[in-house]
Parts: structure tokens; sequence; C-alpha cells
């Protein structure tokens, strides 16, 4: 073995021994249900998924698979060139109008994935000289773009709008040249943005954006919002947190993923037309790519007919997420609340935190073993000694299948041997 792939091999042992080696493990699913395979390849019996993003089952919905199918047949399967360079077809103009409409927003834009629209926003927005304040717990796009463009980045801890402040304080204290903040204020200097989750993949919180909003005009920063968890979940008509939080109008930029409660795949930005222009003329990641392919385009805007014809199934999965999280909470399992500022809020991850990985790993068998399949999260997804599993809740779920899983989960309350 070469010396490289030798060092390779020895840091997966070591992520072995910590129990932090992950493993693709094969899953197949049917609505509700999935059989995954083991690495000796015996498959299990049907599992209630509590580990996708599906949170309003979308994907397997009969509307979003005819339209998909439809789009097939009359446009054919590729995206065949990049938007720019000819790709760009009457339902991808569409479908952004419709979004821009749905998030209260002059105009959007769509990219392949949620990932590839957070590093095209920041790639195009910032750059060196320009100062990036982020949550700490935002998700590993965000962090990513933040550090590929080149801007200072500075971290505030999750949720915490006063070190925020306090950090654009001292930014524009220590740099003059920056805009904003009265007698600070000068013309030419870096751009400030501020960027946050809505609601934290990882803890199912939710960022408190009236206050975000706030701080942004004061210190003339850009807010941006990244709403993949939220949207089609939160909000009287689905549109996500900043509907929710009555100030939809009022975030300067919102990603939002179709990968998750819209049940397909895609990234979207929405925003004001001129920065909408600016990513389209300078985002990389938007520029030399292959346009999205008609199927996943058509699916995307028949999940937005679900989202506004079917709002009992955002109903159902706001009572059912309340229910598990009030009943894990009164067991005693360390479910963090999802607002800081006692703001009535349910979202439809609930993290069940442990400590250490083996644990996480341990109460992660113990439900499969009775019937539900929910992940173990683990560093470096989350901080050492945070590691948890996550209960994604869905609207499909039954009555009975949520009992059995809250009193699966208080049997689970004694200790876990470690596996
Ligand atoms: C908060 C957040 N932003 C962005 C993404 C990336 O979205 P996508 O899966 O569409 O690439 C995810 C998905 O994991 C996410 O949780």
């Amino acid at each position: 073995m070469s010396r490289l792939l030798h060092a390779l091999d020895s840091a997966l042992r070591d992520l072995e021994q910590r129990s932090l080696r992950r493993r693709l493990r094969i899953a197949k699913r049917a609505g509700r249900h999935v059989h995954v395979r083991d690495e000796d390849g015996t498959v299990s019996s049907p599992l209630v998924d509590l580990s996708s993003n599906d949170y309003l089952a979308l994907s397997d919905h009969a509307h979003l698979k005819r339209t998909a199918i439809d789009a097939i047949n009359e446009h054919g399967v590729g995206g065949r060139a990049s938007r720019l360079a000819g790709g760009h077809a009457p339902f991808h103009e569409a479908l952004e109008h419709r979004f821009a409409r749905f998030k209260h927003a002059e105009a959007a834009v769509l990219f392949p994935t949620g990932f590839m629209a957070n590093l095209a926003t920041l790639g195009a927005l910032a750059g060196p000289g320009d100062l990036i304040c982020m949550d700490k717990l935002n998700h590993a796009s965000l962090i990513d773009a933040a550090r590929a463009s080149g801007a200072t980045v500075r971290t505030f801890a999750h949720l915490n709008y006063d070190q925020l402040e306090r950090i654009l304080h001292r930014a524009y204290c220590s740099k003059p040249g920056r805009p904003g903040l009265g007698a600070h204020s000068a013309a030419g200097a870096g751009k400030t943005f501020i960027v946050t989750d809505a609601v934290f993949s990882m803890d199912g919180t939710a960022a408190g954006l009236p206050r975000l909003i706030d701080i942004a005009v004061r210190f003339d920063a850009m807010l941006i919002v990244d709403e993949a968890h939220a949207t089609g979940v939160l909000g009287p008509t689905g549109a996500g947190l900043a509907e929710h939080q009555g100030v939809a109008d009022r975030v300067d930029v919102v990603i939002s993923t179709a990968s998750k409660a819209l049940g397909g795949l895609g990234g979207i930005v929405s925003a004001r037309q001129v920065v909408i222009d600016t990513i389209v003329n300078c985002a990389r990641a938007f520029i030399y790519t292959t346009a999205v392919p008609p199927a996943q385009v058509a699916a995307i805007d028949a999940a937005l007919d679900v989202v506004r014809d079917e709002p009992a199934r955002r109903r159902r999965l706001q009572h059912l997420a309340a229910l598990v999280r009030e009943q894990l909470t009164k067991q005693g399992w360390a479910v963090p609340p999802v607002s800081t500022t006692g703001e009535l809020i349910t979202t439809p991850m609930i993290p069940l935190i442990v400590g250490d990985a083996d644990a996480a790993l341990a109460l992660s068998a113990h439900l499969q073993d009775h019937g539900y399949l929910a992940t173990a999260i683990r560093p470096p997804t989350v901080p050492p000694g945070t590691s948890r599993v996550r209960l994604s809740v869905r609207t499909d779920l039954e009555d009975d299948e949520v009992t059995r899983l809250v009193n699966v989960l208080a049997d689970a309350r004694t200790p876990m041997p470690s596996r």
C-alpha cells in the first residue's frame, strides 16, 4: 500500500475506534416504510421511517410522480446545457416566477441542489473585504460557502443575537471604513452579511428573524436565511419561518430546498431582482453547471400545488411533532426547545441528545429493534459530546405508530448498553 493510501486507511481506522466512521447503508423506501440492508447483507423488516426529511410525504405523492413523468415525456430527461448557454426553458422561468410569489419575493433562481444554491449565493454576493456573521450551528453548506467566498467569517453562539451585536459593534468600531452605524459609516468599504438557518437541521431550533432583521437594518447588513427545513412546513401558506414570524417580505435573501418537505430536489434563491441578477451573472455554481432537468422542475411545481391545496398535511405534521416533542420532554429526554423566546413554534425534527457517539448508536439500534429507523448523528456533524438520535416526524405517521414510538423511547430512558 502506498504511503498515501496507508495514511487514509489509518485515518479511517481511527474514526472506527472512536465510533465515528460512517458507512453507506442501503435503504429501500415506500411511503413511510423503509427496509435497510446491514453490512452482512441482512435486510430489515419494514421500519417506520423517522430518518428522512420528507416531512409532508410528498416524495411518493401521485401528483408529483405524474407531473414529473409527464415532463419527461414532453421535454426529455436531461438539462442539456447551462442556463446561460441555451438551457433556459419556459418551465424554469415559470417555476422561478411562481416560487418568488410563494416566498413573497420579487424574483427567484433555481439550482440543482440547496447546497449549490448556498455556495452560489455567498460566492456571488460576498468576497474579500466583506464580513459574514453566522450562527455557529448553520448548515455545512453555508459554512463552506462563507469560507469559500474569501470574506472574513465570524460566528456567534447558537441564537445568541447579543453576541452577534457585539461582533458587529466591534467590527464597525475597529474598521471605520465599514458602512452603517452612524458616525462610523463611510462609503465604499466592505459589505456585511448575517447568515442563518431558519430551522436548524440538527437541533430543530428556530431563528428569531424579526430580531435579526432589526440588527441587519441597524448595521446596514444583508440578511440571508436558509429556509431548507421550514419551506412547506411553517407559515400560513407553508412559505416558511419568515412567513410564520410575519416578516416574509423583509428578509433580504431566502434560500429554500425542494429536497425536504417538497419531496424532490433543488435549491431556490428568492430575493430582490437585483440580487437574483447578480447571482445569475456572478455565481460560478450557476454559470458553470447544467440546467435543472424537466422532471425535477415539474416535481417542485407539483409540490407547490400540494402545499397550496392540502394544508391538512401541514397541520397534521405540526400536531404530531408537537405531541412527540411534548411526550419526550416529559420523559426527560434532552430535547432543545425550538425557540429561546417562548414563541409558539413547532418543527418536525426532534433531537434526542445523549452525549457520546456510542450512546447515540445504541439508541438508534434500540429504535431499529423496535421497528423505527432514526439515525445516530455524531461529530463532526454535531459538536463532540452532543451526539444524538434525530427523529424526523412525518405527516403520514399513524397514531398507533406514534404511541408505540413514545413507549419505546420511555423504555430506553434506562441507560442503553453500548454496542
Ligand atoms: C439547512 C440546510 N441547508 C441546505 C441543505 C442542502 O440542501 P440540498 O440537500 O438540497 O443540497 C440542507 C440539507 O441537508 C440543509 O439541512
